[in-house]
């Protein structure tokens, strides 16, 4: 920085020269002026209003002045850059503004687009079915034991009482599995007629007693329609201890349906045959709908005006059975029931097509409730 001097004369300073310092505001007020970004404003804070601007500059002349007129020049360069920062001010609030109603316009959510979400699956009635028929029996300390579909043929008929020439084999229309090209060959192999093998598999496995309740899948060869599928769902129990007998069938079905339906609910049974449990019945509910009241019953539809829906067989373990599964009868008795589980489920809920349960739609499965 210069000396003062006496001599020196502003005016002749180029940079304190009032007309340079006024085209020095107007170049910084265009540059603000045309900044339309608060980016660009800063760079144009930066040139017009920073250390290293002209009018920092001029600023800094003014020391170099005789003292009679640092006044004078430094109003004249104090103003210019008060309105040059009064100009940026005014700028940045307005970019601001500004910048923010973008960025709101640009954020905003028009929540009247359809969404694009991959819909979530939903619970297929019958898995939901079988997992609450687990549960009651597991909250009574029965375990859940399984199966195969491809049963063997001993299994699914010899063990349980239906030797090869049984008549009631017919009762059970069955898929065998054959094991070559031939259709001689037989591989003494099933699809499983019923749930009933996982019987006589827990016996052989297991010594009493025993206490097992069994969902799952069995064949048969039916035609699909409305009201057969050749494929559909039971659920089976066995109970083997001392001293069981039809008493605790029934109190465990009973137990059994009002759990699944509520108190009030009870079952009947009617006298029926099933080679593997003597005596044997065909287990009915009393109908959900109408509960057999003699004002409602005549016009239900669910049971017909029975009063009672069909749900299952049962019966008290033939000791046939127990001998050919290695239990001795002599010290062991019990029971076993099986129930169909699609007719369950489609009475229940008035669903006329048991075909439903199988298209996997999942417009049919969401109201039977909770996405996965
Ligand atoms: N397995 C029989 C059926 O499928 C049902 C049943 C199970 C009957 C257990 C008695 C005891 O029809």
């Amino acid at each position: 920085m210069s000396a003062p001097n006496s001599d020196y004369d502003p005016v002749e300073v180029t940079p304190l020269h009032p007309d340079e310092i006024a085209r020095v505001v107007r170049e910084a007020l265009d540059a603000v002026a045309g900044a339309v970004t608060l980016a660009e404003l800063k760079q144009v804070r930066l040139d017009h209003a920073g250390d290293r601007s002209p009018l920092a500059l001029a600023n800094r002349e003014i020391g170099a002045l005789p003292p009679q007129a640092r006044k004078e020049a430094g109003q004249r360069v104090g103003q210019a850059r008060g309105e040059v920062n009064r100009a940026i001010a005014e700028r940045t609030a307005a970019l601001e503004v500004a910048e923010k109603a973008a960025r709101l316009a640009a954020e905003t959510v028009d929540v009247t687009l359809p969404v694009d979400r991959e819909p979530v699956g939903a619970r297929h009635p019958i898995t939901t079915i079988q997992e609450t028929v687990a549960d009651i029996f597991v909250a009574m300390g029965w375990e859940v034991a399984e199966g195969p579909e491809v049963e063997a043929e001993w299994l699914n008929f010899d063990a349980l009482n239906l030797g090869p020439d049984h008549p009631a084999r017919t009762m059970q229309d069955t898929f065998w599995i054959k094991s070559g090209e031939s259709a001689s060959q037989e591989s003494g192999m099933v699809l499983r007629t019923h749930t009933s093998p996982v019987q006589a598999r827990t016996m052989l496995t297991r010594t009493p007693p025993i206490y097992v309740v069994c969902p799952g899948r069995v064949y048969r060869t039916d035609e699909a329609d409305a009201t057969h599928m050749p494929v559909f769902h039971q659920v089976e129990g066995l109970a083997i201890d001392r001293g069981l007998s039809m008493a605790h069938l029934k109190g465990t079905l009973d137990h059994f349906a009002r759990a699944i339906y509520g108190a009030g609910m009870t079952t009947r049974f009617r006298p029926s045959y099933f080679p593997f449990t003597e005596p044997s019945a065909e287990v009915d509910l009393l109908c959900y709908v109408c509960h057999n009241d003699p004002g409602a019953v005549a016009g239900c539809r669910t049971c017909g005006g029975e009063g009672w829906v069909e749900w299952g067989g049962c019966g008290v373990v033939n000791p046939r059975v127990l001998v050919a599964c290695g239990v001795d009868p002599e010290e062991f008795s019990g029971f076993a029931f099986g129930m169909g589980l699609d007719r369950t489920i489609t009475s229940r809920y008035d669903i006329a097509d048991l075909r439903d349960l199988w298209d996997g739609d999942i417009r049919f499965t969401e109201p039977f409730g909770v996405g996965l």
